[in-house]
């Protein structure tokens, strides 16, 4: 248990299958509000497993996931993002086909919250540039844009984001940083997948490394950046 306030999240001892492959092994790990916590580990480890059992998409067999004080361990998606999740997918997965704005309008919709369009844009200038473009014709850094976007438009207070900096220039990785600080100072709570060593160091209030379905280290990020063995064994720094 976090000690530096009231949680959002809690995971315990969560155990998740895809059919009859044993994938997260008892993990537990909690986020407290307004905090960015953040997930390292190499490929294949199971962070996106761990994003989908949070959010519903592969529910855990073993364990307990409670958000905002409820337990959501069996809950379905479309309930946890009512309650307050918000998912910037690994990929970013935007609608190819459908323009910037209209990204956006799908995902706001039904939503009278504290996002707008026009917040959305304020935060991402770019995206009002491009916002009658389709999400296809857009550069890999303006689809992340789009992807946090769509996420701030269900209004979350728990924002899960899978490798946000995956496949960006380093001056892209620093503005991907520059936002998640922004959304922290804001009120956000963030759990975040992350490979970039320094980028997850940088932004991060606590630091879990993965490695086969289990946390093998926990600390501050100060003390992980210190820790060249757990760099070298599992993040092949
Ligand atoms: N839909 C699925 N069905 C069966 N096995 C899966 C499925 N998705 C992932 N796995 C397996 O589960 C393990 C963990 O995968 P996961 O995608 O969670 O890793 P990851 O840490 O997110 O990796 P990466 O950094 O490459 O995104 C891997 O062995 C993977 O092959
Ligand atoms: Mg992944």
């Amino acid at each position: 248990m976090s000690d530096s306030g009231r949680s959002v999240l809690e995971v315990q001892d969560v155990h998740t299958y895809y059919g009859e492959s044993h994938v997260l092994h008892g993990v537990s790990l909690t986020v407290a509000a307004g905090q960015v916590v953040t997930i390292l580990g190499r490929n294949g480890m199971g962070k996106t497993t761990l994003i989908r059992s949070v959010i519903g998409f592969t529910p855990a067999r073993r364990g307990s996931i409670h958000f905002k004080g409820r337990d959501v361990t069996r809950w379905p998606p479309f309930r946890t993002v009512e309650l307050g999740m918000g998912l910037v997918p690994q990929g970013r997965r935007v609608f190819p086909s459908l323009s910037v704005r209209e990204n956006l309008e799908v995902a706001g919709r039904g939503n009278d919250g504290g996002w707008t369009l026009e917040r959305v844009y304020s935060l991402f200038p770019r995206l009002k540039e491009r916002a009658v473009n389709r999400a296809n014709k857009l550069s890999g850094g303006e689809q992340q844009m789009l992807a946090i976007g769509r996420a701030l438009m269900t209004n979350p207070e728990l924002l899960l984001m899978d490798e946000p900096t995956e496949g960006l220039a380093p001056l892209l990785v620093r503005e991907v940083g520059a936002t998640i600080a922004r959304l922290k100072r804001e009120g956000l709570s963030i759990l975040l997948v992350e490979q970039n060593l320094p980028m997850a160091l940088s932004v991060a209030d606590h630091v879990h490394v993965l490695s086969r379905g289990q946390i093998v280290h926990s600390s501050s990020p100060e003390e992980l950046a210190r820790n060249h063995d757990v760099q070298s064994r599992y993040l092949g720094v």
